[in-house]
């Protein structure tokens, strides 16, 4: 445990005292997953965006992404329109994880398929705290981009 862990528990611990009683997930992150899809890949590679929402009491980071459509899956932040491979994403507690077009993304490589719109991609979410996610991402047309509530 190094010392920014060790911060945040305390900070976790203290929470969990003034809250005692109004929920059992206290210290714990709560995830959920929305808004999955990918557009529909134009080469052998392909992007994968969703939100992921923490409920619970601590955050959480998600670290990989793993899916039978390839065997390189990287998570990838975009700024200045250029994109850069992360080892993790914050989630933080009582807030949300949020990839979308002309952000954060995942980044499929060297697809074994190309999936076409309509087809549905399987992918399972790994966290660094919480057990892994299955997701099912829809496949859209390739400019697909969806407005926020
Ligand atoms: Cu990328």
């Amino acid at each position: 445990m190094n010392r920014r862990t060790a911060l945040v528990s305390v900070a976790a611990l203290t929470a969990g005292l003034t809250l005692a009683g109004c929920s059992s997930s206290d210290g714990k992150p709560e995830l959920k997953v929305t808004g999955a899809f990918m557009p529909q890949p134009v080469s052998d590679m392909a992007a994968g965006f969703l939100v992921v929402k923490n409920s619970g009491g601590a955050s959480d980071r998600l670290t990989s992404v793993t899916s039978s459509l390839s065997d390189d899956i990287t998570i990838h932040e975009t700024k200045n329109q250029t994109m850069r491979m992360v080892t993790s994403f914050d989630v933080p507690a009582g807030g949300e994880l949020d990839l979308q077009r002309g952000g954060n993304h995942i980044m499929f490589m060297k697809l074994k398929q190309r999936p076409e719109q309509g087809d549905k991609v399987s992918v399972e979410l790994h966290f660094e705290k919480a057990d892994p996610i299955k997701v099912t991402l829809p496949v859209k047309e390739t400019t697909y981009n969806p407005k926020k509530p």
